[in-house]
């Protein structure tokens, strides 16, 4: 029998389109033979679609066309599986649209990507491929990410968080300080954000005001870093879970600006980015379109080196399914630091294990076996504890006489 799997894409984030060309480019790939899969769009305003078109590329062009002819719907807990209800319900006829085995959250960013989406999964009950809530709050918050490596031993940037609230009480000693800490050029970057959204880089006191009232304008909190001088970007993926986590191939993504843009990393399809041969229908947009060098260009002990980190910083946020993690290089004297962890990178980084020998469609098997093993893992914890506490209780002076 087949398995239901829903795979959810959208959201309320900066990256929402990118999580759309992922999630199709992942249903592409997926085992018809395995799965009986519904593509479950997240529009910007959180609320679920499901319908003929929902699964197509082209129906992206004009979003509120493709929402007349869909379906909204509600998802629910019925009869204890996941499911999802039509909205607004009809009086007479079937509102129960469907109901799912594992649900295969494919989102990007702020308000889904950061365990917002992974914790309403799991209110649902229902198994769901990657990571669970902590890992992926974890992985969103670049400074907890930080402090969390560093804990772990694993090299990151040193860097300021500036929480927007003290910055506007008292900006000027903020500035100070950061200049006393950091020597220019420094970079600024939201704390949460994705897809080099809000991140530019500060060469004097004037430019690092600008660079964190832009920070600012995009979440509570903004990094301030050192800005690594002759850089160079290597990307590693991690597939597993703390038990199985091994990496991939590792990749160099090549810049034509200083900050790796969105306008790099998603807009330059089709001008000779190296993909890894990937094969298949439209997988060549979004991440994996990007111009990369796979294997990246580093000598074996380099290699080696960011692949143990990979798998090291995997296993501290407690990562399943597959996780990007990024470093950053000085190409003059070979240091690396951990910089972010994608735990919902874009294409999923099929083109990373494709020259492991993983094609895609296995990778997403792999996956969705781990979120099943999860799942029944977290049955056999105890999570309710029998008690007669409320037998007795009651609240002093507010009973009735
Ligand atoms: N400390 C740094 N020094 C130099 N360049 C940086 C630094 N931090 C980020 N960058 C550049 O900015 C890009 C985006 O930053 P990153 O931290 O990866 O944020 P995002 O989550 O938006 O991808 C990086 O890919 C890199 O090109
Ligand atoms: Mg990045």
């Amino acid at each position: 029998m087949k398995l239901n799997l829903a795979v959810i894409f959208g959201g309320m984030s900066v990256e929402h389109e990118i999580s759309v060309i992922s999630a199709l480019q992942a249903i592409a790939s997926l085992d018809l033979n395995r799965y009986a899969v519904t593509p479950i769009y997240l529009t910007k305003k959180n609320t679920f679609y499901v319908g003929e078109d929902i699964g197509k590329i082209e129906a992206y062009k004009d979003i509120p066309a493709l929402l007349r002819k869909s379906q909204e719907v509600l998802p629910a807990k019925v009869g204890g599986k996941a499911a999802i209800l039509r909205h607004p319900a009809k009086t007479f006829g079937k509102n129960l649209l469907g109901t799912f085995d594992a649900v295969f959250p494919i989102v990007h960013g702020t308000n889904a990507e950061d365990g917002t989406l992974q914790g309403f999964l799991r209110l649902l009950g229902v198994p769901f491929v990657g990571c669970d809530v902590g890992a992926s709050a974890i992985g969103m918050d670049k400074y907890a990410m930080k402090t969390l490596c560093k804990d772990c031993g694993i090299p990151v940037l040193d860097c300021v968080c500036v929480a927007a609230a003290r910055y506007n009480e008292d900006q000027e000693g903020l500035l100070r300080g950061i200049m006393q800490k950091f020597e220019f050029p420094m970079i600024v970057k939201p704390v949460n954000l994705g897809s080099s959204v809000g991140i530019s880089k500060a060469k004097d006191e004037a430019s690092l005001q600008a660079a964190l009232d832009l920070a600012l304008r995009f979440a509570t909190r903004a990094l301030v870093e050192p800005c690594v001088r002759n850089l160079r970007e290597i990307n590693c993926a991690v597939l597993g879970d703390i038990s199985s986590a091994r990496a991939s191939v590792c990749e160099e993504p090549l810049n034509a600006d200083e900050i790796l843009s969105f306008e790099n990393k998603y807009m330059r399809q089709g001008k000779g980015g190296k993909t890894g041969g990937a094969a298949g229908r439209g997988q060549k947009a979004g991440m994996a379109s990007l111009s990369r060098k796979i294997p990246a260009d580093i000598t074996d002990a380099q290699r080696e080196q960011i692949q143990s980190l990979a798998v090291r910083a995997f296993q501290a946020i407690d990562g399943n399914g597959v996780a990007r993690i990024d470093f950053l290089m000085d190409g003059a004297t070979g240091e690396i630091w951990l910089n972010e962890i994608n735990t919902i990178p874009g294409s999923l980084s099929f083109y990373l294990w494709e020259p492991t020998g993983l094609p895609y469609g296995k990778l997403l098997d792999e996956m969705i076996r781990l979120a099943f093993k999860r799942h029944r893992e977290q049955e056999d914890l105890m999570f309710s504890f029998d008690s007669n506490v409320l037998a007795n209780a009651s609240f002093g002076g507010t009973k009735k006489k």
